[in-house]
């Protein structure tokens, strides 16, 4: 068994346990899975409600973030079943915010910010671990899209001032 590096990523990205098993990177897979269903769901709301010809211009980026997150879960979806778990399909609700454009923007914004962390986070964790490697691969994809995301979110909040 390996012990993780990080004591308090671990404790941060996998509650109640101090080894890297099979079982608990399903665990924090799923986690990362809701959170991608989470941006997802958030996208598809506000590709209906963006405002103003500012947000209908945007509708079908917003749509193509929508799309890489659904890529995403696909993506940790094929290595929790490799690892003999189950892929959660549990929602969150959406959150609320402000029906302006603005508000819409920078929670999308704050939330990839967040998946930028999660993963950074994933892939330090697997680092060392050589029986990961394929999934840390795929985690670099995903990676680089939401880092794209974040900058396009940055962009956008700047062009619809
Ligand atoms: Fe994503
Ligand atoms: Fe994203």
């Amino acid at each position: 068994m390996n012990k993780f590096n990080n004591q308090a990523l671990a404790a941060f990205l996998l509650p109640n346990s101090g080894e890297i098993t099979k079982e608990n990177i399903v665990t924090l897979l799923n986690t990362l899975i809701q959170k991608e269903h989470f941006q997802r769901d958030f996208y598809e709301w506000c590709h209906y409600m963006l405002p103003g010809p500012c947000g209908a211009a945007l509708q079908d980026h917003v749509e193509e973030h929508m799309k890489d997150e659904m890529d995403h879960t696909k993506y940790l979806q094929r290595h929790i079943i490799h690892f003999g778990g189950i892929p959660i399909l549990e929602r969150l609700p959406v959150p609320k915010v402000e029906s302006t454009l603005k508000a819409m923007l920078e929670k999308n914004l704050e939330m990839e910010k967040e998946a930028v962390q999660n993963y950074t986070d994933t892939i330090s964790l697997l680092e060392p671990l050589k029986e990961f490697t394929a999934l840390r691969v795929d985690i670099e994809t995903v990676l680089s899209d939401e880092m794209e995301h974040v900058q396009d979110l940055e962009r956008w909040l700047k062009e619809c001032r």
